[in-house]
């Protein structure tokens, strides 16, 4: 009765790490911390919970699939705003559809652009090594062959374009692309990007481009992938961007996102949403409208994300390999062996993280994620300063 497919389908790295840690107890006489998910903990903005209040009636109705204007207009002029975008190149509804969070809509992705056949080949979704495992989920539950590229420190944390042979190329249907890169914050220059467009252009695939982190940056605003559009000059043809509010404005229980980019695909992708997504409800939106509007409180909550990178700059000192990331919340830290680092931090400190393995795929006998954990500056200062001070104790 049950799909196969599902069958392939690796449990959830959170999943995967409570089995790991669960029977143990942790031997530390302390309050157990949680650095392993990726989830802001700062107060979301206290507009939010004024506007669900004063819009309380929106619970009343049927939200529309697209977005209320309102919303429509407050994203459009956020992503021209933010990306220096011309004027009138982002065209309201045709270019912009609201979603529930970016996740679903990643996932619909594959549903969207997943052929039996490619060029008479099997489709092959591209997706970096490691990374944000709805991607893999999505290739396939929906009956692509998911092709892993590495993305490690000699390749600057994203996938090498030059080494995509014209043959994946030509089976390729979608390429999720994370820009800021989760876990390693890595950023994707206009350049790369440039490339990656005319890449899914000449090849005729979706690149989709996830940069939910985008507005999480150290010194200087990523570019986006609508961005490279403009600069190559013709439309949004072959791209999405996924965006959202979680990382951005710290609500990542509003479920708030959205999805923007080439109009023909846009179209059929309102279409799938009305047979199977959840539509963002009418408070939401217009609490969410208000958020994309003011780029205030984005600015405090980097602040905050500064401070916590600047407590690893000195508590961790440059040990595990660390960097401070362009942008994103995590530290990606080379520990040798992550599972192990992962359990001994627990049992010794009460200290949860994520080993890297479980965010990545093993290719050729090798898991690039094995030597690292990810660990979320999402906490206070004082948190994160004793969460990292916890962890060079035991790790020395
Ligand atoms: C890289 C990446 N993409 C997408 C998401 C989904 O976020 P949301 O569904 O809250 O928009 C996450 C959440 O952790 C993420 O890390």
């Amino acid at each position: 009765m049950l799909n196969p497919r599902l069958n392939d389908l690796i449990d959830y790295p959170f999943d995967r790490l409570r089995a790991l840690l669960d029977g143990h107890a942790s031997q530390a006489n302390v309050e157990p911390l949680a650095f392993s998910i990726g989830a802001p903990r700062h107060a979301p903005p206290a507009m939010v919970a004024e506007i669900l209040a004063a819009e309380s009636a929106g619970w009343g109705q049927y939200p529309p699939i697209d977005g209320t204007p309102e919303f429509i207009d407050a994203v459009s002029g956020w992503l021209s705003r933010r990306f220096n975008l011309p004027p009138g190149f982002v065209n309201g509804a045709a270019h912009v559809l609201a979603a529930s969070g970016t996740r679903e809509v990643l996932f619909m992705a594959g549903m969207l652009c997943v052929p039996e056949t490619k060029n008479g080949k099997s489709p092959a979704v591209l997706i970096p090594n490691p990374f944000y495992q709805v991607y893999s989920g999505s290739a396939l539950m929906n009956g692509a062959e998911a092709v892993f590229l590495p993305t490690g420190r000699e390749t600057n944390f994203l996938p090498d374009l030059d080494s995509l042979t014209n043959d994946v190329l030509d089976r390729t249907v979608v390429f999720f692309l994370c820009t800021p890169s989760n876990p390693q914050g890595a950023v994707a220059d206009l350049a790369y990007l440039k490339k990656a467009v005319e890449l899914a252009r000449a090849h005729d695939f979706l690149l989709a481009v996830d940069e939910c982190y985008t507005e999480i940056y150290d010194r200087d605003p990523p570019p986006g992938a609508l961005q490279a559009c403009a600069e190559l000059g013709g439309g949004f043809e072959n791209v999405l961007v996924f965006h959202s509010l979680s990382k951005r404005s710290s609500v990542p229980g509003l479920r708030s996102g959205f999805v923007a980019g080439d109009p023909n695909l846009i179209a059929p992708l309102r279409r799938l949403r009305t047979f199977s997504a959840a539509t963002v409800p009418r408070p939401v939106m217009a609490a969410s409208a208000a958020l994309w509007r003011d780029d205030e409180h984005v600015h405090v909550y980097r602040e905050l994300y500064r401070a916590n990178f600047q407590a690893a700059d000195e508590i961790l000192d440059g040990r595990y390999g660390y960097y401070r990331p362009p942008a994103g919340f995590f530290l990606w830290l080379d520990v040798g062996d992550g599972v192990e680092a992962a359990l001994t931090l627990w049992r010794k400190a009460g200290l949860r993280v994520l080993p890297g393995e479980y965010l990545a795929r093993q290719v050729d006998g090798v898991n690039p994620g094995r030597p690292f954990i990810r660990v979320a500056l999402v906490h206070d200062l004082e948190t994160t300063r004793e969460g990292l001070a916890r962890l060079r104790t035991v790790l020395g």
